[in-house]
């Protein structure tokens, strides 16, 4: 069984996504949805799907093993990053070496690394004139948006594309592909 615990800092669509896929799924179950944020709407959603819910704060998270010891009481298997905006400590990689992935909004190794997050992302995509943008899922190391590449997806952007027009064309890809990866993952 592959018992798999999402990171959020925000709204969890992706997490709620996620969840959905896995619903009938005998061998996957979300166990927990876990956030930094007290006042996430990823919390609203955990709450609507019945899935266990834990807030932390930055000290618990990147100065105490504690995470990591509530992830392995609950046997946690397989770490989903979904729009999560801390890095992740040292002691819970090596908790979980290869386990943890992650989703990010654009075409790495482009537009990744420190602020580059949701519509900073799109915006410096569109202020850059690029032609196309994507998503990109990759194994979580202890730098931002630097591990091993698992997955990509490209859509077109138009001169005329704004952000948000380019964030939606990205969830969108998000919605189709996060899920799918994870469940490669899990079959391999
Ligand atoms: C997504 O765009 C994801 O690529 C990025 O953060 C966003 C999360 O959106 N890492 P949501 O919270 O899942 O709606």
């Amino acid at each position: 069984m592959t018992r798999i615990a999402i990171f959020a800092s925000g709204s969890g669509s992706n997490a709620e996504n996620i969840v959905n896929y896995f619903k009938e799924n005998d061998n996957v179950t979300i166990s927990l949805i876990l956030t930094n944020k007290a006042n996430a709407y990823v919390l609203e959603r955990a709450k609507k799907l019945n899935i266990e819910a834990l807030v932390f704060n930055k000290t618990q998270f990147l100065e105490t093993d504690e995470i990591t010891r509530f992830l392995a009481k609950k046997n946690i298997n397989m770490i989903v990053l979904a729009g999560f905006l801390l890095k992740m400590p040292e002691n819970l990689i090596k908790s979980f070496p290869d386990k943890i992935i992650n989703i990010h909004p654009a075409l790495l190794p482009k537009y990744g690394g420190k602020g580059m997050y949701g519509d900073n992302v799109h915006k410096a995509v569109v202020e850059n004139k690029e032609t196309e943008s994507g998503i990109t899922i990759h194994y979580v190391n202890e730098n931002y948006d630097e591990g091993k590449i698992i997955f990509q997806a490209k859509c077109e952007v138009s001169s005329t594309d704004s952000y948000e027009d380019v964030a939606a064309k990205i969830h969108e890809l998000e919605y189709e592909h996060f899920p799918k990866a994870i469940d490669s993952l899990i079959r391999k």
